[in-house]
């Protein structure tokens, strides 16, 4: 097996203890809250964004209790963001990671309440001295996924996204809603990997540079898949970008082209970390996953 494949296995099987941690069930009012959030963050998904953020601390010798810690308050905001998008008033989803959306098995405002509750606990966990010992550091990694997740990121790119629905979009239009509806928290996961691990702010910039790349290529695989696999595979419904006439590369560039693009997007990603050499091979190895994965 591959470097990246053991350790996205082995980053998966700690990010899935620590969120069990993180997301107690507990009797009364509350725990129906609670196993929602426990209902949308465990037991499911690549774990792609921890993965990154682990990968990237590793590469300075960070110990992994502190990169986990980033890598779950990115996998945090990410499965609030899922738990929102599929519902009733966004996607309309039934169906993620195989099995029942948060709506669907609980209700509407339960999967509101506890997307908001994931979102902040996010920030609580980042607060917390066992991130960093130094404030500073936590501090900045905190304004960096604030950013990566608010309106200058991934619910500014949601916002285009629902307003771009049956609109013309140009090349340029669609680059800038795929940078910040995905982009900018898999480009968090690596800087804020960097940050906990000690990286210099020009190693910061170098890891941001890969996974700008990254974070377009894996939405723009996200759109073919959508298009060319099933439910079944996917986890989630297939055929929705079409049916509901979203702004995709797909739309602009068709089959072949939005292809090509995520291909020479992997490239570059790939090309951006060779100042690092070897210690880059999980990195690059996600690289081609993105390209090559099939959910
Ligand atoms: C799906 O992300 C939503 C997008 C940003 C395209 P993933 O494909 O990483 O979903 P999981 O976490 O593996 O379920
Ligand atoms: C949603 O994009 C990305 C976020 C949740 C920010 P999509 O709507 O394409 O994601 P999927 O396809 O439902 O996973
Ligand atoms: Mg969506
Ligand atoms: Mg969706
Ligand atoms: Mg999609």
């Amino acid at each position: 097996m591959s470097v990246f494949n053991n350790t996205i296995i082995e980053v998966a099987a700690l990010v899935e203890i620590a969120l069990d941690g993180f997301l107690p069930s507990e009797p009364g009012p509350l725990g129906r809250v609670a196993d929602a959030m426990r209902w949308g963050a465990l037991n499911g998904g690549k774990r792609l964004r921890p993965f990154l953020a682990v990968a990237s601390a590793d590469m300075f010798d960070c110990p992994r209790e502190r990169s986990v810690r980033v890598g779950c308050a990115v996998e945090m905001i990410h499965c609030y963001s899922l738990i929102h998008d599929d519902l009733p008033a966004m996607d309309d989803s039934d169906l993620r990671r195989g099995r029942p959306s948060v709506h669907k098995k609980y209700d509407d405002a339960t999967a509101i309440l506890a997307g908001d509750a994931l979102l902040t606990q996010a920030f609580e966990i980042l607060a917390q001295e066992e991130t960093h010992p130094d404030g500073a550091i936590r501090c900045r990694i905190a304004l960096e996924l604030a950013r990566a997740s608010g309106k200058q990121g991934m619910v500014g790119g949601q916002m285009i996204d629902i307003y771009a629905e049956q609109k013309a979009f140009d090349l340029a239009g669609v680059t800038q809603l795929q940078r910040l509806k995905t982009g900018a928290l898999i480009r968090f996961s690596t800087v804020g990997g960097g940050m906990v691990g000690g990286a210099s702010d020009d190693e910061v910039a170098v890891l941001a540079a890969y996974a700008e790349d990254l974070g377009l290529a894996f939405q723009i695989v996200d759109d073919i898949l959508d298009e060319t696999a099933d439910a079944a595979t996917l986890g989630k419904p297939a055929g929705q970008d079409a049916e509901m006439d979203k702004a995709t590369f797909i739309k602009l560039l068709g089959m072949d082209g939005a292809k090509s693009k995520a291909a020479e997007l992997v490239e570059s990603a790939k090309a951006r970390l060779d100042q690092f050499g070897e210690r880059a091979a999980p990195l690059k190895g996600a690289a081609d996953f993105v390209f090559e994965r099939k959910s």
